[in-house]
């Protein structure tokens, strides 16, 4: 496995090919499909518009070692369509939010980053604390323990790491008074999706925003998933800005692209000699002219209206069996995305996560592969993404596999537990 988060029980998927909706195993097995890549083809498999174009790219160099006058071009465009003055190109999420740490950290000349419990923000040594901390080491809730999610990190880097509870402002407030004077950067997922699909109650990202000010931190939001869910990202959901954004997944309709961007004051710091930002394929002519004709012919404002149509009919017929059938589940989804949670709380933050039954999910899931539906991405702490290429008919093949699936609900039981994947 050369991604910790594909493994899953009896045996991960083998892919032999995919296209728009659909993907067929190894085994010639078709499927259609609602993980999309982990949000990353909210422009279906293969989009005929973006093949063609790819085609030609590769006729015409793949890598030059020098800028393409494309880069300017989607640069300009996310800035727009994403409300920033600047921003520089990288390959992954992982990447992006490892510069966007450094940033913070070079700009403030301070050491701290302040990132909430639950949250994943790419498998980088800064950020690997406390994404699913087991409940014997995570602490008090108000004031969580900062565990480390996996082993080779640094302590000393570890303890850098300030871990609040998500949906908290006055605990978050608390924790960041703390370190007042050494917080660097406040890193979120404005929605989080790695404990599935996490509504910000009202009020908390505002609240952030302004502890964020209080203790003079630089704000990222990190939309590596969120900036595909909404035409805008997240801010157009929600109306908060930060003064660092980075985006990822979709906006490279399936290739390798992640940006980081905001305030022209702190992306211009960004010079030789003073911030380091490297990398031999950042802004490559196959990642740019991937994201280019993605943003502007695919994923065009009518384009993420008609995902948005499929993800909203997905959560609302979810509602419904689960009401027909009083499962213990609750739904949260928004934009094009949306989980269940096996609960009977709704969950705003990890410890609700934590009520979460991983058996009961893991019933669920293959149970719906059986059916040819790959129902979300793999994990309980994963959500579903439709693209521009769901059809109706898409959703209520789905629908109607799950119907079916929640008929014998009660028997999909494993006895399982949350496993720290990364
Ligand atoms: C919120 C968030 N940030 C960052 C990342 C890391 O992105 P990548 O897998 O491209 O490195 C992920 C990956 O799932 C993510 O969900």
């Amino acid at each position: 496995m050369n991604s910790n988060y594909r493994v899953v029980d009896p045996y991960p998927m083998y892919v032999r090919k995919a296209r728009g909706s659909r993907l067929w195993d190894v085994d010639g097995n078709e499927y259609v499909d609602f993980n999309m890549a982990f949000g990353a083809l909210v422009a279906g498999h293969s989009h005929p518009v973006l093949a063609k174009a790819m085609r030609d790219r590769v006729s015409n160099g793949t890598i030059f070692g020098y800028e393409s006058v494309d880069a300017g071009r989607l640069a300009d465009h996310l800035c727009q369509r994403f409300h920033m003055d600047r921003l520089k190109f990288s390959m992954t999420g992982l990447d992006a939010t490892l510069f966007a740490v450094r940033l913070a950290r070079a700009v403030t000349g301070r050491r701290r980053i302040l990132k909430f419990e639950g949250c994943y923000h790419g498998s980088h040594d800064s950020l690997m604390v406390s994404i699913k901390p087991r409940k014997e080491l995570s602490g008090d809730p108000k004031h969580p323990n900062v565990v480390p999610s996996s082993r080779g990190l640094l302590k000393e880097l570890v303890e850098t790491a300030i871990v609040a509870p998500f949906n908290d402002i006055d605990a978050t407030e608390s924790l960041a008074l703390v370190h007042r004077d050494d917080v660097a950067g406040i890193i979120l997922e404005p929605v989080p999706m790695n404990m599935g699909y996490v509504q910000p109650e009202a009020g908390f990202l505002e609240g952030v925003r302004a502890v964020a000010d209080e203790v003079g931190a630089i704000l990222i939001f990190d939309e590596v998933k969120t900036c595909g869910k909404w035409y805008g990202g997240a801010e157009e959901a929600f109306h908060v800005t930060p003064d660092v954004k980075v985006l990822g997944k979709a906006i490279g309709g399936g290739f390798p692209l992640a940006a980081v961007g905001g305030k022209a004051s702190i992306l211009d710091q960004v010079i030789p000699g003073q911030i380091s930002h490297a990398g031999t394929f950042n802004a490559n002519p196959l990642s740019i002219s991937a994201g280019l004709v993605t943003l502007t012919k695919i994923l065009t404002r009518a384009g993420v209206r008609h995902a948005q149509r499929m993800g909203n009919d997905l959560a609302k017929g979810y509602a419904d069996v689960i009401g027909d059938h009083r499962l213990p589940m609750k739904v949260q989804a928004g934009g094009i995305s949306g989980t269940i949670h096996f609960a009977r709380h709704i969950v705003r933050d990890w410890r609700s996560f934590e009520e979460v039954d991983v058996g009961r999910w893991w019933g669920y899931y293959t149970a719906m592969l059986n059916r040819g539906v790959i129902p979300m991405a793999t994990g309980a702490d994963e959500q579903w993404t439709t693209s521009v290429a769901h059809t109706h008919a898409d959703v209520a093949r789905h629908l109607d596999a799950f119907e079916k699936v929640a008929e014998g609900m009660k028997e999909k039981q494993a006895d399982m537990s949350i496993v720290e994947a990364i």
